[in-house]
């Protein structure tokens, strides 16, 4: 026994001087601080999209704006689709749905392709989320949160995969939305 604990303890010490550098665990206080970067948000004037704009702007970055049209989000998603290796099939279940398996297929391989030159690539999954005044307390009361999600809740989500903190994260697929994906059963889906 005491020689074991020994044994572990001398791995923990010489961890600490070998397989680590402390001032990386430091610098995860300024994480989030993206002074001298330049975030672009596709269709960031209204919604998600503004919401992210914002907290990036807080964070420090040089934010740029752009608006792009959704019908490209879904023939991007549908190319991608045709060129996945196992053909996922397209629900004939709402529009939506084959652009976004699209582009979760799309994060898959182009987080291969750009892994190596150290660039990489992450999807965040928005659930319900309150873009108006009006909310939709339907939502609320199936969301195991009980509340439905906020532009800044998926702003935040972004914030982190595109943050230092995500570093060795790539072709993931963040989902932001209270729970709501193991309540779906109460929307008879
Ligand atoms: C963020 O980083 C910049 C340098 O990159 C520094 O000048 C600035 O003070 C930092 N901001 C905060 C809030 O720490």
């Amino acid at each position: 026994m005491k020689i074991l604990l020994f044994i572990a303890l001398v791995s923990i010490v010489s961890a600490q001087f070998n397989d680590f550098d402390i001032k990386d665990y430091k610098d995860v206080i300024n994480s989030r601080n993206f002074t001298g970067k330049v975030i672009l948000v596709t269709g960031s004037n209204s919604g998600i999209g503004e919401g992210i704009v914002k907290l990036f702007s807080i964070l420090g970055a040089n934010v740029v704006v752009t608006g792009r049209k959704a019908d490209d989000v879904q023939r991007v998603g549908k190319e991608v689709q045709e060129l996945s290796p196992k053909k996922l099939k397209l629900s004939q279940e709402l529009a939506y749905a084959p652009a976004k398996a699209g582009l979760d297929m799309l994060t898959r391989v182009l987080a291969l392709e750009l892994g190596p030159k150290g660039i990489r690539v992450n999807t965040l999954n928005p659930g319900a989320t309150q873009v108006d005044k009006t909310g939709d307390p339907g939502v609320d009361k199936i969301t195991p949160l009980r509340r439905e999600g906020q532009p800044l809740d998926m702003a935040k989500g972004v914030a982190f995969l595109a943050s230092s903190d995500a570093s060795f994260i790539t072709g993931a697929n963040l989902v932001v939305d209270g729970g709501l994906v193991y309540n779906m059963g109460a929307l008879g889906m």
